[in-house]
């Protein structure tokens, strides 16, 4: 399936412009492009946000979304490894985190019935035995890997988005409103956003409600800039015809997750000799997490390649970590010391990990790995998190159940993105 011919449903003359700008770096133009076909099936159209946050100092990627009427901005970490999009809210609050909005408040209108098939989704979708306490709200209790819980209702309000045919349009869309939130291993960064964005497989999900109400098609996509924002697409008009490898998207052992399936490990082009291991994409996971046996074969192969001037150091930021003989600035300072991985997915399609998409380096100037032994953490599965994602536009096309990627710049200032939007 890899870099199958696909035609973009490409938008007006707006559109088009603002394709090529975000596309330039991925793939040229094809030439025969000058005269697509709009789908006959297509009415959607596609939305486009710019994103902030980064992998460090930060900890994670952020989009701004406007919700409820008159609409409010809250930041939202965009979470491609759950499917619940919640914000901290006063329903009252029993324990909220200190967020960079007003806390939302919803009102008795807002509240989803029990019996509504999202409150009956959300429940399958969570381990733990979720029950709505009456038949007028949605209760839940959702937890995440780093042990961080969210207890909350279900509402109903709407969003504010800008479509890139230029309509705005105000879907009515259920989310989380979560009154007792308790923090895990990474709780003190959490305060950076208002709340999550769910983009994950499941009903629930934002995306699958705007693609069940035709605005936008299952798809989506981001781009996660190595020098911090990037951009998230939601809709297919924005995925490169060509380049793209992509492999079928496989059923993940361990619920909604993204998954291309299995995958070995290359270092420096050669094989680790590890088991082929589950793989999921998850945008809500700032590090990449490997199990035991490929997390040593890459810390023992890292280290046996490593030049004399680094010397391992303790560093409050991450495990391993080394230092140099002058403090770095950036890891384009050191990434010549490093080698890349290679991650095959299925028989042939190859995601190229080069020493930027696993290294950090911190305010101490010191390099570590930003991959983690993800049996200390207890996962059950290896994640694929943003720093190994960065600099790549990453494609989950729920459509066609498909996973995409293609190499490319993220960074993109501002105003070149927002000066094609009228
Ligand atoms: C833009 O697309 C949305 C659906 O995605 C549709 O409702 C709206 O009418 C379209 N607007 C224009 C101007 O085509």
């Amino acid at each position: 399936m890899a870099a199958a011919a696909r035609w973009g449903r490409w938008a007006p003359i707006v559109g088009v412009l603002l394709l090529a700008l975000l596309m330039l770096p991925f793939a040229p133009a094809p030439a025969s492009a000058a005269t697509p076909a709009r789908s006959p099936l297509s009415s959607a159209s596609s939305a486009v946000f710019l994103l902030s946050g980064d992998v460090y100092p930060v900890g994670h990627y952020y989009v701004t979304m406007n919700i409820g009427d008159p609409a409010k901005p809250y930041f939202l970490d965009v979470d491609t490894g759950s499917d619940l999009t919640w914000l901290q809210c006063d329903a009252p609050c029993q324990s909220c985190n200190k967020v960079p909005h007003p806390w939302y408040r919803p009102t008795k209108n807002k509240l989803v019935p029990c019996a509504n098939s999202l409150c009956t989704a959300l429940h399958s979708g969570l381990s733990s035995n979720n029950k709505c306490a009456s038949q007028q709200q949605c209760d839940y209790q959702i937890k995440y890997t780093d042990k961080a819980s969210s207890l909350g209702v279900l509402v109903t309000d709407s969003f504010s988005l800008l479509l890139r045919n230029k309509s705005n349009v105000r879907p009515s869309l259920s989310f989380g409103c979560g009154y007792d939130q308790q923090v895990g291993k990474n709780g003190a960064a959490q305060a950076t956003t208002d709340g999550l964005l769910g983009l994950g497989r499941g009903s629930v999900s934002l995306l699958s409600q705007l693609k069940q109400q035709g605005i936008t098609k299952n798809v989506l996509g981001h781009c996660l800039s190595t020098s911090g924002g990037g951009f998230l697409f939601f809709g297919d008009d924005m995925v490169p015809t060509s380049r793209v490898t992509w492999v079928p998207m496989v059923k993940s052992s361990s619920g909604n997750y993204y998954s291309p399936g299995s995958a070995t490990l290359y270092f420096d082009r050669r094989s680790l000799g590890i088991t082929p291991m589950e793989v999921v994409f998850d945008s809500g996971s700032t590090y990449t997490y490997f199990s035991a046996q490929p997390y040593q074969a890459i810390v023992s192969a890292i280290k046996g390649g490593l030049s004399k001037s680094l010397k391992q150091v303790t560093d409050p930021s991450l495990p391993l970590c080394w230092k140099g003989q002058k403090a770095f600035k950036s890891v384009f300072d050191v990434k010549k010391d490093f080698k890349s991985l290679q991650l095959i997915i299925g028989k042939n399609a190859a995601m190229e990990i080069p020493p930027e998409n696993y290294l950090v380096v911190t305010k101490n100037g010191n390099v570590c790995l930003g991959i983690l032994d993800g049996s200390a953490a207890k996962l059950k599965f290896n994640i694929i998190g943003d720093i190994t994602m960065q600099d790549q536009m990453v494609i989950y096309d729920n459509e066609r159940a498909q996973l995409g990627w293609i190499r490319g710049s993220c960074s993109r200032s501002p105003k070149s993105i927002m000066s094609s939007f009228p």
